[in-house]
């Protein structure tokens, strides 16, 4: 027996309630999105939360591809047959998140330079830390890129049940913005225990989990911070050429909202970070079935009149 079993997690009596995750298939063309609209209170209009919403949107693509090649690489391992239905599903959600926020990303591209921000962050990511990982990584990097996966997956199950409350995702006028965003929010509630669950049967080991924990905040906060800096320079710029004065009192207000009201994202996401580490802790811990059940009709309803 290794002597870091005795950092095991496998705890086959923690309490376990999920719901399976399900595929629906959308097509938004996003053709009722527009960048400024007469209504100020509408959130296209609000520089940050478009340069948030963009910045998090460029990361969506190729971040939940590698997501699906850490999860898939360990698929044949697996053998709980619910989980093994689990891992399919969380695939085909996935692969749907990917396509749709790429068709925005081409329409935020009408206006700012997503393709160079696309180009230089996959290329750091997969270009150089993937293949790094893969290359020296003793017996290659399969089990911290899971592990990774399972720590972003808990962001995104954070931010999708901070997206659902999210006021300034409810004033989107596009309604196939909030469409979008409650459909994506919904699903990442869905299958937050899937890569978890792979990463425990393959290595339950709570010095991985919590060590890519570590990596996987710097990692996301910086490529956030980034993407939305990007976008946030493109903004000022554009206001400057245009002669526009830049709202910074609402920049100050909505940083503020998100990072100190009880629903703000940036506190949600310091207290998921916090409660990871909690020893046995698992992505069904965090209650937001109440939450889910609430949007997820809506979503069907909504997701129904697309496909
Ligand atoms: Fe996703
Ligand atoms: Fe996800």
């Amino acid at each position: 027996m290794s002597i870091l079993s005795v950092f095991d997690e496998k705890n086959p009596t923690a309490p376990k309630k999920v719901t399976p995750p399900k595929v629906r298939s959308p097509k938004w063309d996003f053709s009722d999105f527009h960048f400024d609209l007469p209504n100020p209170d509408a959130t296209e209009n609000n520089v940050f939360r478009r340069a948030y919403l963009i910045g998090l949107s460029m990361l969506f693509p190729e971040g939940e591809r590698f997501f699906i090649r850490a999860v898939k690489r360990y698929a044949d391992a697996i053998q709980d047959p619910q989980l093994k239905k689990d891992v399919k599903a969380f695939i085909a959600q996935e692969a749907q998140h990917g396509r749709q926020h790429e068709i925005l990303n081409e329409t935020f591209g009408q206006k700012y330079d997503v393709d160079s921000f696309l180009k230089n962050w996959t290329g750091f990511a997969f270009g150089f830390l993937e293949k790094l990982s893969e290359k020296y990584i003793p017996l290659g990097g399969g089990k911290l890129e899971l592990a990774i996966t399972a720590a972003a997956e808990h962001f995104t199950a954070t931010w999708g049940a901070a997206a659902l409350k999210s006021p300034s995702f409810a004033a989107f006028e596009s309604q196939s913005i909030k469409d979008l965003i409650y459909w994506h929010a919904i699903e990442e509630i869905e299958h937050k225990h899937v890569a978890f669950d792979v990463m425990r049967e393959v290595s339950p080991n709570y010095f991985l989990r919590t060590g890519a924990m570590l990596i996987t905040g710097v990692l996301i906060g910086g490529l956030s911070a980034w993407g939305f800096s990007h976008i946030f320079l493109e903004e000022i710029k554009n206001h400057l050429k245009e002669g526009k004065p830049l709202d910074i009192a609402q920049v100050i207000r909505s940083i503020g909202y998100e990072s100190f009201d009880k629903d703000g994202m940036f506190r949600q996401f310091a207290v998921a970070f916090v409660t990871y580490f909690r020893p046995n802790f698992h992505p069904s811990d965090m209650d937001d079935q109440a939450l889910f059940e609430e949007f997820a009709s809506l979503v069907d309803e909504r997701t129904q009149k697309v496909a």
